[in-house]
């Protein structure tokens, strides 16, 4: 294995940073290369068909020029849908980002958990079927978010977060049978966790919020045990689309020991 190999994070937009971050926490020296295909996003709005094969070619094209060690899919979307093809397609690890409903089932108390995700997710089978298998017996109620992505880029590029699309999120998941008795809200998108402080203040100190970000960067390193990393360089975030899609990001991304942001 050559030292210098990255770990590749895809996300359609800055979501993934979520992980990142996590994973800089476990794997310190571990040089990364995030992509966010910023040309794409959202990818919520986008039927199956449109993602998988837009996740399963891009990954094929940067695996190939960038040469990672592993790549992980920092993004429930494109995870939910496209994580088999992905790995049929890469020779190397692929990790997936799902959302934390084991987690959050573990944790409720009321039994009532809301799970917040792009449309594209909240649909999808895989999403059925981490229900049936991990929160039988409990009640989980599903919204569609897609103007927290929205809101999530803005943040990190420091534009004002709009509060009434947080309100809403509440408002729709409270309005649902049972909604008023949620506690704990699954974060099921990869950039929600960036609004998690206007989120706990939209939903007060009793509901928890849970997302899958520690435990992927559990998984990713559990995957490198025992693989050495050369020394450290500037961690590098490339882009698809124009450059300008970048714009605003340089204080988010300098924080985070990223270069100025390269074409893909
Ligand atoms: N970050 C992505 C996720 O985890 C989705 C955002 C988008 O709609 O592109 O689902």
């Amino acid at each position: 294995m050559d030292k210098s190999s990255p770990i590749l994070l895809f996300d359609s937009g800055v979501g993934g940073l979520t992980v990142y971050d996590a994973l800089r926490k476990v794997l310190p020296d571990a040089p990364v290369i995030y992509a966010a295909d910023l040309a794409g996003l959202p990818y919520g709005t986008k039927t199956e068909a449109q993602i998988a094969a837009r996740v399963a070619g891009l990954l094929g094209r940067m695996a190939e020029r960038y040469q990672p060690r592993l790549a992980c899919i920092a993004c429930n979307t494109a995870s939910t849908i496209a994580l088999g093809m992905v790995r049929d397609v890469l020779e190397i690890p692929v990790v997936g980002t799902v959302p934390a409903i084991k987690p959050a089932a573990a944790l409720t108390q009321t039994g009532t958990i809301g799970l917040v995700g792009t449309e594209a997710t909240i649909r999808q089978r895989y999403v059925d079927d981490l229900e049936r298998d991990f929160a039988s017996g409990k009640r989980l109620l599903r919204i569609a978010a897609p103007a927290l992505v929205g809101a999530a880029e803005a943040k990190l590029r420091r534009r004002p977060v709009d509060p009434a699309v947080i309100a809403d999120v509440r408002t729709r998941l409270e309005a649902m049978p049972g909604g008023e008795t949620i506690d704990t809200l699954v974060l099921a998108c990869t950039h929600f966790p960036l609004l998690a402080e206007e989120l706990a203040a939209a939903f007060g100190p009793d509901v928890r919020q849970v997302d899958g970000a520690a435990g992927i960067a559990r998984r990713i390193a559990h995957l490198l045990d025992g693989q050495s990393f050369a020394p450290q360089g500037t961690n590098r975030f490339v882009v698809t689309g124009p450059l300008a899609g970048a714009a605003g990001l340089e204080p988010a991304l300098a924080a985070r020991g990223f270069g100025p942001a390269e074409a893909f």
